[in-house]
């Protein structure tokens, strides 16, 4: 930590002022550079550009909000999903982010003195919320002390882009959280590996919480439902949350819908294919684009839609109900409804990546994740997916308790590249997706 904290006093002393904000030329500076965030930018991807690894992000998102406590000129960081065009970032260069990651892998390493002695490093691809991603990990740590694990938060569409281009060398070792359409779609390229685990007995139901081939493991159940600004409601005493797909392509809501993109959001393909499932192969595309005309912009992450609307940027998102029990909780002014007539769920999966550089400590992750003591952790990351476990309790069974399809995942699965591919020539580009 004091090597940390010398570092970035270091990088600290060596700020100069820059008041260029939105200028997007990097700033040269000793010990790295100031940037300015930049449309459709995020820190893994400004990781992977710098420094050829996506998973190095946590050194610019705490190399920036080290600089923010002794320079006011740099904003710190509070979410590393949400960076903000124009915002100036610290990109350390690469010797002083070389001694940054070490010093992470070295905190998180002794993060916990109790357990196991296996060591090593793990690559995680994490898909659910970063409270989320960063809880169940720091838990992981508790129980195997020695493994460090480098981790990154990508949506689940891409993740499988990413999966897919790294074929040939892999950089994860394991995949965690987000629907299993995705991973029904990468088992099918030959992207995962097959794992018996011992823990899969723990499945409430093998047949439809497991992929047959034993190349994916479902790790959560969550249903997809409407979140609806109130503040929006009580300024329009003439509408009400919406209760129907149908709803949502009225007149009255142009311009108030927020839902992510299907190519980079796993919440948006359960969207997607939910509709396809109730209104068939060929009219789902009118209803999608009826549904796009109201759409005021499509976003990156799934669970963005229920951020932005909590903040008044639009009325109404289509996210998975547990995303809106979380922003409740924070306090952000949303009502949760659901389509009458039915709706879509998820099981969120976990799976290696088909040639992992580590995949014995890639089976120990999955053969927790399939435990209750792993499962029943979600609350206390504000994570409210019911557990797949006997022995673990659903925190809110009532998100479950209304009225699902049959979604049918092999079919959502087999589709995925056919309907994403048709949404984003038909209905919606993938350009300029709000993060
Ligand atoms: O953790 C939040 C969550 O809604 C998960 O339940 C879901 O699997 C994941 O996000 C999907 O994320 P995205 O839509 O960004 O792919």
């Amino acid at each position: 930590m004091k090597k940390f904290l010398a570092a970035a006093l270091v990088i600290a002393l060596m700020a100069l002022m820059v008041s260029a904000v939105g200028a997007a030329a990097p700033v040269q500076q000793e010990g790295g550079e100031e940037y300015f965030v930049q449309a459709n930018d995020w820190l893994s991807k400004l990781a992977e550009k710098q420094y050829g690894n996506v998973l190095a992000w946590p050194v610019i998102w705490k190399a920036t909000n080290l600089k923010a406590e002794a320079d006011d000129s740099f904003v710190a960081i509070p979410d590393p999903d949400v960076i903000e065009v124009g915002q100036k970032l610290w990109i350390p260069d690469e010797a002083a982010a070389a001694a940054l990651l070490e010093e992470f892998a070295t905190e998180r390493a002794a993060a916990s003195s109790v357990g196991s002695d296996v060591t090593g490093e793990l690559n995680l691809l994490c898909v659910v919320q970063l409270d989320w991603c960063e809880g169940q990990i720091a838990e992981f740590n508790k129980l195997y002390p020695g493994i460090v694990v480098n981790w990154v938060r990508m949506s689940s569409g891409e993740s499988l882009t990413r999966l897919r281009n790294e074929a040939s060398k892999p950089q994860f070792d394991v995949w965690w959280g987000g629907p299993v359409d995705s991973y029904i779609a990468a088992s099918q390229e030959g992207l995962l590996a097959a794992y018996d685990s011992p823990n899969a007995v723990n499945l409430r139901d093998p047949k439809l919480m497991k992929a047959e081939d034993n190349t994916w493991f479902g790790i959560y159940v969550g249903s997809l439902g409407f979140a609806t600004n109130t503040n929006y409601l009580a300024e329009h005493p003439e509408l009400s949350a919406p209760t129907s797909w149908d709803d949502l392509t009225k007149p009255e809501w142009e311009g108030q819908i927020l839902v992510a993109h299907p190519s980079s959001s796993g919440t948006s393909y359960t969207h997607l294919c939910t509709n396809v499932q109730m209104r068939g192969e060929e009219a789902v595309w009118e209803y999608e684009r009826a549904l796009s005309a109201n759409v005021l912009q499509f976003t990156k992450s799934g669970s963005a839609p229920a951020r932005f609307v909590g903040a008044g940027e639009a009325a109404v998102a289509i996210v998975f109900s547990h995303d809106t029990v979380k922003y409740i909780g924070e306090g952000l002014p949303l009502e949760l409804s659901f389509p009458a007539e039915g709706t879509g769920y998820e099981i969120g999966g976990t799976a290696i990546i088909n040639g992992a550089q580590h995949p014995d400590l890639a089976k120990l992750w999955v053969d927790w994740s399939l435990t209750p003591a792993a499962q029943e952790l979600g609350p206390k990351f504000a994570a409210y997916q019911a557990p797949t476990v006997i022995g673990a309790e659903a925190s809110r069974p009532e998100l479950l308790e209304v009225n699902l399809i049959d979604y049918d995942f092999e079919y959502c699965g087999s589709h995925k590249k056919e309907f994403v591919d048709r949404f984003t020539t038909e209905i919606a580009n993938a350009d300029n997706l709000k993060k």
